[in-house]
């Protein structure tokens, strides 16, 4: 079968990368994937925030399964135009996407089926969020309601910093669209955990959990970014919490927004906190977490097709993934100056060397590929990747490959999964 895959980064490449060990895939495109993707993928252009072109790609290609990377086109509503022209298709609709779409549905959403999330109030205007921020002891998380690529949250010191920042957002300055509303939000510590599942609309079979790294320096410290790293091992959640996850979280999800008319199919992406009083849901995403993906299908043993069909057919079960013991982790290595502004086109050395290390996968996100070698191209440029049996193997494996790959202005986290290793 011919498969296509939507999006540029580093999630795609690991997506293309494998479900071409797929025995019933005969081919893979990439619309518009990268360098490194062009490598294992036929790749098509495509402007992803256009439901035309996107319509144009997959009319050329006539895919037998499609599979949707980023947010932005699960908003234009591909997954609704691509089924209607009987193109299999593996995602949430558009109406089911409003999950991750607005934070203010998502929290409303919670409450009305009692799912744990942290306190909030929507505001529209200054003139609900001057009597909201009463209710809240700084820090405040203040929230775009929109999609806002990770630049939506900012976590106040003080009242009177929430109240500038969402007074920034409300007026449009800061991030358009996605800012006409925000989300106060009650601020929770703990560990983060990314929850990642599979539903059929029903039923639902989940993936092993992971930890990103959101921070962009080490020590969880400067400004959020997309995600510089993420971790993957056999102990992040024991059977016990992730039985507890499945039957209080995902599956009253899958449940709430079928009785709401909106059938969730396709990746359910739980952003949670470990709290001291449990585990509570920061926000959902509807597609596979970038870079968590890169790690979680490092482990996985089984057909990644089988599984994304028996999505789309509603027949998804809780065994329909089979995962190694082994640890993986994802170093991202990114352009100086992100997530500021930065320079593209920085050639790039050493991935032939990386790449032969032991349990290696160098999966580029902001590459370009000219005349045989690899430039820079994005913020995030690459996601150095290894599994090994031991989480410390793997860590010290990714290091390694990053030790050899080099472009200037390259900078990256030296403490991917580094408080796991030392529990
Ligand atoms: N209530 C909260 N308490 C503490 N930290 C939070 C809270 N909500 C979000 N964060 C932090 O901000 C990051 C981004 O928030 P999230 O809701 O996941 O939005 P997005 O991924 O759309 O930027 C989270 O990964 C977490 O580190
Ligand atoms: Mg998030």
């Amino acid at each position: 079968m011919k498969i296509l895959v939507i999006g540029s980064g580093g999630r795609e490449h690991a997506l293309v990368w494998k479900l071409r060990q797929s025995p019933r895939v005969s081919k893979v495109y990439c619309a518009p994937g990268n360098g490194g993707i062009a490598a294992e993928a036929e790749c098509r252009p495509v402007d992803v925030k256009s439901l035309e072109s996107l319509v144009a790609v997959a009319n050329q290609i006539r895919p037998d399964l499609t599979v949707v990377g980023p947010e932005l086109p699960l908003k234009l509503g591909v997954v609704d135009e691509f089924t209607r022209r009987g193109w299999r298709t593996f995602g949430p609709t558009k109406a089911a996407a409003q999950l991750e779409i607005s934070k203010s549905f998502a929290k409303e959403f919670l409450q009305r089926h009692h799912i744990s999330t942290a306190h909030y109030a929507i505001c529209n205007s200054m003139d609900d969020v001057r009597p909201a921020l009463q209710h809240f002891h700084p820090p405040v998380v203040v929230k775009a309601d929109g999609l806002a690529a990770g630049k939506g949250v900012v976590i106040a010191k003080t009242k009177d910093e929430a109240a500038t920042v969402a007074s920034e957002m409300l007026s449009g300055k800061m991030l358009g669209e996605a800012g006409a509303r925000v989300v106060l939000e009650e601020f929770l510590s703990g560990d983060e955990l990314s929850f990642l599942v599979v539903s059929d609309g029903e039923r639902v079979a989940p993936l092993v959990a992971a930890q990103d790294h959101k921070r962009v320096g080490d020590g969880d410290t400067g400004p959020n970014t997309g995600g510089m790293g993420a971790y993957t091992t056999r102990t992040i959640v024991d059977d016990k919490m992730r039985d507890w996850l499945v039957t209080h979280i995902a599956r009253p999800v899958v449940a709430g927004m079928k009785a709401e008319g909106a059938e969730y199919k396709g990746v359910l992406y739980c952003g949670l906190m470990m709290t001291a009083r449990g585990p509570i849901v920061l926000e959902f995403n509807c597609r596979f977490g970038d870079p968590e993906t890169q790690p979680i299908l490092m482990r996985m043993e089984s057909d990644l097709v089988e599984a994304l069909e028996a999505s789309i057919d509603g027949r998804t079960s809780d065994g329909d993934f089979r995962w190694s013991d082994d640890a993986a982790v994802t170093v991202v290595m990114a352009s100086g100056g992100y997530p500021g502004a930065y320079e593209a086109g920085k050639k790039i050395s050493g991935l032939e060397d990386a790449a032969k290390l032991e349990g290696v996968e160098v999966f580029h996100a902001g590459t370009t590929a000219r005349e045989g070698a690899f430039y820079t191209s994005g913020g995030r440029v690459l996601g150095v990747t290894a599994r090994a049996v031991e989480l410390q193997t793997a860590v010290q494996r990714a290091y390694d490959a990053c030790g050899k790959i080099s472009f200037e202005g390259a900078h990256y986290r030296r403490d991917i999964a580094a408080r796991a290793l030392k529990r």
